[in-house]
């Protein structure tokens, strides 16, 4: 697997591809990739003919409280997985490459970045919405993908490229699935045996809760037997389980279109992200 590490490598390669004819994807991700990424290349590999996956601790996107240092970084094994999939280049740069000495932009959104993640996470959203319009600017790809498991993200990038008139299109990414339902996250590899189990009750009860939702006028009960649900199964705390706008992400009161229940499950120190559609 072809790797560059810097911002004039990166250009030089794109402007090479396109003078070549070549159309350009790109798959932002932080690293320990798992099937979840994987399926990213493949599926936008129908969309374009040369894929860069980027692969970037990002530091702005983390707390103060939570570990940055802890995060894991594989390079290596990422690259081997990579070979055997239809990415052209890596890009890995470092953090002084994408934050030099003197940086000082920040992207930030109002409303959407506020809510749900945004709300246990601050500035959680501005720094994914920073790192992501400077890889965009980077590589000027025709489409970009982002997973729908961080649906929020999601949103969030859909609205910078309509804010800021960026000229890509952006793919939500089918979420991918462990054999029992559990959304593949890098964090799944932090679950004991007896967590891991507990974990594969989310999709259950969530599915439970869209297959309701279309035939009762009352969300806010369904949300909160779903979250009595998930502290049955064994979640040891609930963050939140809300019916919102597909787009805005705000709370609904009442179906009159497609929505998606979101919602954050916590086991100990971990926190699980789940999302399904919710369709009328
Ligand atoms: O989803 C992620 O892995 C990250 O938030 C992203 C989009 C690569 C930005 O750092």
């Amino acid at each position: 697997m072809n790797i560059v590490r810097t911002i004039a490598d990166l250009r030089q390669q794109v402007a090479l591809w396109r003078t070549d004819g070549h159309s350009i994807g790109l798959v932002p991700t932080m690293g320990a990739l798992h099937k979840g990424h994987l399926s990213l290349v493949d599926e936008i590999s129908a969309h374009t003919s040369k894929i860069i996956v980027s692969i970037f601790v990002n530091p702005t996107q983390f707390g103060e409280n939570e570990d940055l240092d802890a995060y894991p970084r594989q390079e290596a094994e990422d690259c081997k997985k990579l070979d055997a999939t239809a990415a052209s280049l890596v890009f890995a740069p470092s953090v002084s490459e994408m934050y030099g000495t003197g940086h000082k932009t920040r992207v930030t959104l109002d409303g959407i970045s506020e809510i749900l993640e945004g709300a246990s996470r601050p500035g959680h959203f501005d720094g994914v919405a920073t790192i992501v319009s400077k890889l965009l600017l980077q590589s000027l790809p025709d489409v970009a993908i982002f997973g729908e498991k961080d649906y929020q993200q999601l949103a969030v990038i859909r609205q910078i490229v309509r804010d800021l008139n960026i000229p890509v299109k952006i793919l939500g990414g089918t979420l991918v699935r462990e054999d029992d339902g559990l959304a593949y996250s890098s964090r799944n590899a932090y679950l004991n045996p007896t967590e891991r189990k507990i974990a594969g009750h989310f999709n259950r009860i969530l599915s439970k809760l869209v297959q309701a939702a279309t035939t009762s006028s009352d969300l806010r009960t369904l949300e909160t037997q779903a979250s009595e649900a998930l502290l049955k199964a064994g979640f040891t705390a609930v963050d939140y389980v809300q019916v919102v706008d597909r787009v805005s992400l705000e709370t609904l009161d009442s179906l009159s279109a497609t929505a998606r229940v979101v919602a954050v499950a916590r086991l100990g120190t971990i926190r699980l992200l789940d999302n399904m559609e919710i369709g009328i």
